[in-house]
């Protein structure tokens, strides 16, 4: 037998019918803010990733299904949204001398981390990024959206956790007084973060090692390093969100695992979830289009991922069930061929059903009834057609009821 491989799921029945509102949800909730979908390729090249993402990362380091393709070009599945954005936005030709684009994406994600509950190898995620707009009321407007959306799928015990990293100037200053600190206590540091001692000191402070995340846990604040107009930019950030009656926490130990923020990164947090502590995070990008070859471009975004939501809905007891409107049981070879023309003359009615035809005895047809979330089973035996009426049953109150052929429909499967 072949099996599914490690870390990556099939994504089935009720689990995906919570998939499909998840989905429904945050479309809804996009559209009302003019944003709109773009898709992209899921292989790109991977210097997209190592450019963006950062070569000192966990993302980069250890987690790509990156891949030479036949032609010897190395190719990487992408582990996130972002880049291909920013990517599409810089080859998308057709802006009319318009900086700004509003876009979303949904679709699955590869990252090799080791699979446990929440944290998979393949997962899905949806996120939104507005390009071409500096202004801090952007920034609370997707932190809002992002709300807006938990809200209409109807999340609840998450918190908005909001920092801000600062301008790169601000950024370098903090790095000398983080290596202070990291030097003094460099033996506790695991070998990798010994070496992003200097390659990358930031990303000490996103190590899941236990010891660096002890020796992170006293470092300095890069909240405190924040230059006047980083410091300004976060205000209003706060300002706006507290306007919008939009609920969070300043976090300053949010430094988020990707490299491209500067500003505000954002994460929503629940302690529902064990480990996984993330359903979504995001932040401003300044100098990511530009970094990859576009014209000089603020941009800001957040992604979410639907197996952690999926998971919280159940968590929160959300009802999966599958239901349907009809399921028609018929018994004997007339009976079969009316309930076909039954069945698409009450699809055509707008109403869902299943036909049985398996001719399994009836005590089995009933749990399928059941098991497929039937709201009326109608039984009709070559009896029944002759005299033109079948027993229909709720499934609900149990109650049968004798109906005239003709009349089974809209009004009568109330
Ligand atoms: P991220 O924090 O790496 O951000 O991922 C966003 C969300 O994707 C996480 O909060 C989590 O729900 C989900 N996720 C990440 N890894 C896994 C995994 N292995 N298994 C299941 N779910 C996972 C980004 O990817 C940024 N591109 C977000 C962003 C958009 N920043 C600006 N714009």
């Amino acid at each position: 037998m072949i099996s599914r491989i490690r870390g990556m799921n099939d994504i089935l029945p009720p689990d995906s019918i919570l998939w499909n509102r998840i989905e429904a949800a945050f479309r809804r909730t996009v559209a009302r803010y003019g944003f709109y979908e773009v898709k992209t390729p899921i292989l790109e090249e991977t210097a997209l990733f190592t450019r963006s993402i950062g070569d000192a990362t966990e993302i980069v380091e250890k987690e790509m299904y990156t891949f030479e393709d036949k032609g010897g070009h190395s190719l990487t599945l992408r582990p996130e949204g972002t880049a291909s954005m920013v990517r599409a936005y810089i080859e998308n030709p057709e802006t009319d001398g318009d900086s700004i684009a509003r876009w979303f994406y949904f679709g699955p994600m590869y990252r090799y981390e080791r699979p446990q509950k929440g944290r998979y190898r393949e997962f899905y995620q949806f996120g939104a990024e507005a390009f071409g707009v500096a202004a801090p009321e952007q920034d609370a407007e997707m932190m809002a959206m992002a709300v807006h959306f938990l809200n209409e799928i109807g999340i609840k015990d998450v918190t908005l956790k909001i920092n801000s990293l600062g301008d790169n100037s601000d950024r370098q200053a903090y790095k000398e007084k983080l290596l202070e600190h990291l030097r003094g206590r460099e033996s506790e540091l695991c070998e990798d973060c010994k070496r992003r001692m200097t390659t990358n000191p930031l990303r000490v402070l996103d190590c899941k090692q236990e010891n660096c995340i002890a020796v992170a846990a006293g470092a300095p604040l890069i909240i405190d390093s924040l230059g006047p107009e980083a410091g300004a930019h976060f205000e209003k950030v706060k300002h706006t969100l507290d306007g919008l009656g939009i609920k969070y926490v300043v976090d300053p130990h949010i430094v988020r695992g990707l490299d491209y923020y500067n500003r505000s990164a954002f994460e929503f947090i629940t302690e529902n979830l064990g480990a996984q502590k993330a359903v979504g995070g995001g932040g401003r990008y300044d100098a990511l289009v530009e970094q990859l070859g576009g014209p000089s471009t603020p941009a800001v975004g957040f992604a979410m991922g639907v197996e952690r939501l999926i998971a919280l809905l159940k968590d929160q007891g959300a009802q999966s069930l599958p239901s349907l409107d009809f399921f028609v049981i018929p018994m004997g070879e007339a009976a079969q061929e009316y309930s076909m023309k039954l069945g698409a003359r009450l699809r055509s009615e707008g109403l869902s059903g299943e036909i049985d035809c398996s001719g399994r005895r009836l005590k089995n047809l009933f749990k399928r009834a059941e098991r497929i979330g039937a709201r009326y089973t109608i039984i009709i035996g070559d009896q029944e057609l002759a005299e033109g009426a079948a027993n229909v049953k709720n499934m609900e109150s149990k109650e049968q009821q004798r109906i005239a052929l003709d009349d089974i429909g809209r009004s009568t499967l109330k």
